[in-house]
């Protein structure tokens, strides 16, 4: 009797365990027909869950952290747009207002002034689920990555995929506060050699600010070589002579601070730990670096699994963010007992100049024009290049 009640149980356990895994999107896996890389992305968000890559010895390395059952993405309040598609707005807006033309004013006034919900206090964020709280403000002073329910918690649509290629469109119906409606879309391909892209366009039915990122947490030891951390790891912004200062809310002052002679030097290529260990005070990366020309490249490298990537991109500049994520580790991690911990991952996330919706004395235009009136597209575009160092 009690060992019937038991495998009753187990078996209850083990099919609630299934459904719970079986994950409300659709899930496709790509590999390129060498085998240097394989790629799975589910529609929620866009998101990439796993990226499979070569290391030094000839294995297989997941670079991506994540979540093993990715039903996580619609219900954990804390998910920290993990491997997302970004928009309508990536990054800051400050006090989670703007206006069309664009003001210096704080407070501006009239028909084309917008505001969107400020979810992130004091350069922190503050994901959570609107439903869950019932709150409509988080106390916070500026929207991030888009708001609450920004593009990266939307179930984009399936629209076509073949073994190395999958094309997903979300419709965001002036969702937000963000005025008219644009449709995105976007394709991710791998290909032989190691290479993972990006491409995102945009058609709009209203003037909108629109400016995108895909929010890529990187290990590329891929917890295989006894590192906890990416402090090891080496980065190289060879055009990024020019960081974006912020204020305390991580917003924009308008000031751009030269390299030189500070934390943000990787013009040649450094150890992302060689700040943290030359202050102790240092709290860690979480800036925009501008680049010097129309296509910016990045790389970032470990020597313990020799797994190096170059970013290239059409995007003006590169967010670093050294994030801790605090959350299980997947399976192939060594989770979940293991925990993504502090600076276990670095965000490397190109975007455009955050904020310049506020921040006219830059000159930027992110004002995208409705579609009918042959303005301003975007776009986005990003290759990442996976080798091994020699
Ligand atoms: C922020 O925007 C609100 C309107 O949503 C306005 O009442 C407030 O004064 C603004 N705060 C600052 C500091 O400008
Ligand atoms: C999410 O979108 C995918 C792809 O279009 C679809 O297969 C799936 O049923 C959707 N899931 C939910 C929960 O809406
Ligand atoms: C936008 O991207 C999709 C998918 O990548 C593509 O089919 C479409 O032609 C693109 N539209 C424009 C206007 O380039």
């Amino acid at each position: 009797m009690k060992s019937l009640l038991y495998l009753t149980l187990t078996l209850s356990a083990v099919l609630s365990s299934v459904c719970a895994s079986s994950t409300p999107f659709d899930t496709t896996t790509l590999s390129a027909p060498d085998g240097s890389i394989s790629a799975t992305f589910v529609s929620f968000g866009g998101t990439l869950t796993s990226l499979l890559v070569r290391n030094k010895d000839g294995g297989l390395a997941d670079v991506v952290p994540g979540y093993d059952d990715n039903s996580r993405l619609l219900t954990d309040p804390g998910h920290p747009v993990m491997n997302a598609l970004v928009g309508r707005y990536a990054n800051r807006i400050k006090n989670g207002t703007f206006s069309i033309p664009i003001t210096k004013d704080p407070q501006p006034v009239g028909p084309n002034v917008y505001h969107t919900p400020r979810n992130d206090h004091n350069g922190e964020v503050r994901f959570r689920l609107r439903e869950a709280s019932g709150e409509t403000d988080f106390c916070g002073q500026v929207t991030l990555h888009g708001g609450i329910y920004g593009w990266d918690r939307r179930n984009w649509t399936l629209v076509s995929a073949s073994p190395t290629s999958v094309t997903y469109q979300h419709i965001d119906t002036a969702d937000e506060g963000f005025p008219g409606t644009v449709t995105v879309t976007a394709t991710h391909t791998v290909s032989n050699g190691g290479i993972l892209r990006t491409a995102v366009n945009t058609t709009a039915t209203e003037k909108t600010p629109i400016m995108l990122t895909q929010h890529i947490y990187w290990n590329l030891d891929g917890f295989q070589y006894g590192s906890d951390d990416i402090l090891g790891h080496e980065l190289h912004i060879p055009e990024g002579e020019r960081v974006i200062e912020v204020d305390g809310d991580a917003v924009p002052t308008g000031v751009l601070i030269p390299v030189p002679g500070t934390h943000f030097d990787f013009r040649k290529a450094r150890r992302i730990g060689a700040a943290f260990e030359a202050d102790p005070q240092f709290q860690g990366y979480d800036n925009a670096w501008v680049y010097g020309s129309k296509n910016g490249r990045t790389a970032l490298w470990s020597r313990l699994s020799g797994i190096r990537v170059d970013i290239t991109t059409d995007q003006p500049a590169v967010q670093v963010y050294t994030a801790s994520l605090n959350m299980p580790r997947k399976l192939v991690h060594g989770g979940p007992g293991k925990q993504y911990g502090a600076r276990s991952t670095v965000a490397i996330e190109q975007e455009g100049w955050l904020d310049a919706i506020n921040t006219p004395e830059w000159g930027v235009d992110q004002i995208c024009e409705s579609t009918d009136d042959a303005g301003r597209e975007f776009r986005w575009n990003t290759e990442y290049r996976f080798s091994v160092l020699r």
